[in-house]
């Protein structure tokens, strides 16, 4: 199945308008009817583009007929500028998968694969999804988080601007997903007194001038969903996230895409935790999941207006 006829759109064109216009197009993870409507209503009524962001887990979570049965459901056009993208891809088969489903953006993560084998596999995939018109996102360095969690990876290694031009121009890719100092879940390594490596993106900008720069693990883990998790019976302990103010910058930068699950898993969790605290005799799941929807979408809207800066780039 092409994404075309699911009123897709791949990140090209998307990327160069966010590169020209100082802004970045958000992905946001979604793995229920809830969280997408949530994240598609707000990419709607902001008019911003949006990538929709479902990881491997994610995606047999929802199963693939029920995926794209919800996606062809929504009526999305072409000039709303939505895409559909395989987050974490870990090995070609599982983005050759979205590609034929029709995913029209696929990210192939073999960030923990020596370089060569990184170029190699990287390179695999772009061949394939450029004969799709599917864009494609590569990794290298890594993040400090959940990738350790998954390998045992012993630490953060921030990229290195020169391998990064060798990395782009060896594979073929569309973006690159650099380490400059985020990392996934709610715990990031960084403390809020601690910034990004801006250096980073600046050296990768002198020499791949206004080539895409991805950013994982951009969530900012807003104090006030934290709180309202531990007010309503919940133990986040010390979570804290990415400053408003450092992911605003890098967009302003060469980072076209900012990747954001863990707010959106919060602002859900903090508004089903509240919401039955509030109301014990409470049992309807379309009550609390009402508010859970609600809180994924306001808290949306505020991420596309205060960190990516892409409200009414969608030009019809
Ligand atoms: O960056 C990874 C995303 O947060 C997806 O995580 O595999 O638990 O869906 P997941
Ligand atoms: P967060 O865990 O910071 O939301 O990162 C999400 C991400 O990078 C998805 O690929
Ligand atoms: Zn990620």
């Amino acid at each position: 199945m092409n994404y075309e006829q699911f009123g897709l759109v791949n990140t090209k064109n998307m990327f160069l308008d966010a590169n020209a216009g100082g802004y970045a197009v958000g992905a946001f993870n979604f793995y229920n009817m809830e969280t997408f409507a949530a994240i598609l209503a707000a990419a709607r009524t902001t008019r911003s583009p949006v990538i929709l962001a479902v990881s491997e887990s994610a995606l047999k979570y929802m199963g693939d007929k029920m995926l794209m049965s919800m996606i062809r459901g929504a009526g999305i056009q072409p000039n709303e500028q939505i895409a559909l993208h395989l987050d974490h891809g870990h090995s070609f088969d599982a983005c050759a998968h979205a590609i034929d489903l029709g995913f029209s953006s696929v990210m192939i993560d073999a960030s923990q694969m020596p370089f060569d084998k990184n170029v190699e596999l990287s390179a695999r995939v772009a061949e394939y999804a450029h004969k799709h018109n599917v864009s494609v996102e590569a990794e290298l360095g890594t993040l400090a988080g959940f990738e350790d969690e998954k390998t045992n990876s012993p630490a953060e290694s921030f990229t290195h601007p020169d391998q990064a031009a060798e990395f782009v121009s060896r594979t073929n890719i569309d973006s690159l997903a650099v380490a400059i100092g985020t990392s996934h879940g709610a715990y990031k390594r960084k403390s809020n007194n601690e910034t990004l490596r801006f250096d980073i993106l600046e050296k990768i900008d002198k020499l791949m001038p206004n080539f895409p720069i991805v950013l994982h693990g951009a969530s900012c883990i807003p104090d006030v969903l934290v709180d309202i998790i531990n007010q309503n019976g919940g133990a986040l302990k010390n979570a804290h996230g990415i400053p408003i103010d450092q992911l605003r910058h890098t967009a302003e930068m060469n980072v076209c895409k900012i990747n954001v699950d863990s707010d959106n898993r919060m602002a859900f969790t903090a508004a089903i935790r509240e919401t039955l605290n509030q109301n014990p005799e409470m049992f309807n799941p379309r009550e609390y999941l009402n508010a859970a929807k609600s809180a994924v979408y306001e808290n949306t809207v505020g991420e596309i207006i205060n960190i990516m800066g892409s409200v009414n780039k969608v030009v019809s």
